[in-house]
């Protein structure tokens, strides 16, 4: 199984079904099996006046998987990840949530899917608590007064999930927690929510040894239980130690995907500098319209 279908010349639909953002009412349906595309992306163009940011973008991200998403500066990483979390919708093709094209048009729109973002600078509050960072904006009242033992509760579940043990109390400000506690509850408040897809950008990139293996173990965690996690980074070590199927963008397009078995460091490396690949094995190399694609 790949990760696009880049080769296979799939076409947004002209149906004009979709249902919109209003109420998606996707996170209602069963979750999809593990490797089961839970978005795919078809055709995905955007540009920024004269800048094509994205084109011809065809990739599936599969429940219970970690993705990649590999590019150089300016590939468009970012771009894409905006287009699928509402921030900056496409221009062109087609985004399918759970077998149903859907418009996302804005941040409310992806967490009604049950699409979780977690950006770079993790937008948590350095002056409030684990707890009260978690439930930010939604607290859990009872008589009209905060029910701080149940959003306890919540909060601690919500680590305890993870697998989360470095954190000594939830009462800790989280300024004061270390680059990859910080992560974690940023994680963990993404997916307190029912999010089917995580997308998390960069999320080792400021981080030690041990706080990046644990970051790691919290991403494969979160694919054990079914949820498709699409990763960006620039380190390689940490792509090839967490991801089941890599992405690589260069210049706004897919120039290659697929299991990550069939990358290795020198054909990614390759494909992130010049589009291309000289390795026989390297991934969809059989198909013309993935890594070929690129430099056209
Ligand atoms: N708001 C914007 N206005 C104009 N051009 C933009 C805008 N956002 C992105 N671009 C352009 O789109 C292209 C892709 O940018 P993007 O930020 O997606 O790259 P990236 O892969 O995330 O890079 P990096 O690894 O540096 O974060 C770049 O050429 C960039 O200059
Ligand atoms: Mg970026």
């Amino acid at each position: 199984m790949t990760t696009t279908d880049a080769s296979s010349g799939a076409r947004p639909e002209t149906s004009g079904r979709a249902p919109g953002g209003d109420a998606p009412g996707a996170t209602s349906r069963p979750a999809p099996r593990d490797g089961e595309p839970v978005l795919r992306l078809r055709s995905i163009g955007k540009s920024f006046g004269s800048v094509r940011a994205l084109s011809g973008i065809d990739l599936d991200i599969p429940a219970g998987k970690v993705t990649a998403l590999v590019g150089d500066n300016g590939a468009g990483k970012s771009t894409l990840i905006k287009a699928i979390s509402g921030i900056a919708p496409p221009d062109e093709g087609q985004i399918v949530w759970q077998g149903e094209p859907v418009h996302v048009r804005t941040p409310k729109d992806a967490t009604a899917l049950g699409i979780a973002t977690v950006y770079q600078d993790l937008a948590l509050c350095d002056n409030l608590d684990i707890v009260q960072n978690m439930y930010l904006g939604h607290e859990l009242l009872q008589h009209r007064l905060l029910d701080e033992s149940a959003m306890e509760l919540g909060a601690k579940q919500a680590l305890a999930e993870l697998s989360v043990v470095t954190v000594r109390s939830i009462r800790q400000v989280v300024g004061s927690l270390s680059g990859g506690q910080r992560q974690a509850v940023a994680v963990a408040k993404a997916v307190m929510g029912n999010a089917r897809l995580v997308i998390l950008d960069e999320p080792t990139a400021a981080l030690g040894v041990s706080q990046t293996a644990m970051v790691l173990g919290l991403i494969q965690r979160l694919a054990e239980r079914g949820v498709a996690v699409l990763v960006i980074s620039h380190n390689l070590t940490d792509v090839f130690a967490v991801a089941d199927y890599v992405a690589v963008l260069y210049l706004g397009r897919i120039a290659g995907s697929g299991p990550v078995g069939a990358f290795d460091t020198h054909s990614t490396v390759e494909l992130i500098t010049t589009g291309r690949t000289s390795r026989a094995t390297s991934p969809d190399a059989s198909d013309a319209g993935a890594v070929g694609g690129a430099a056209s």
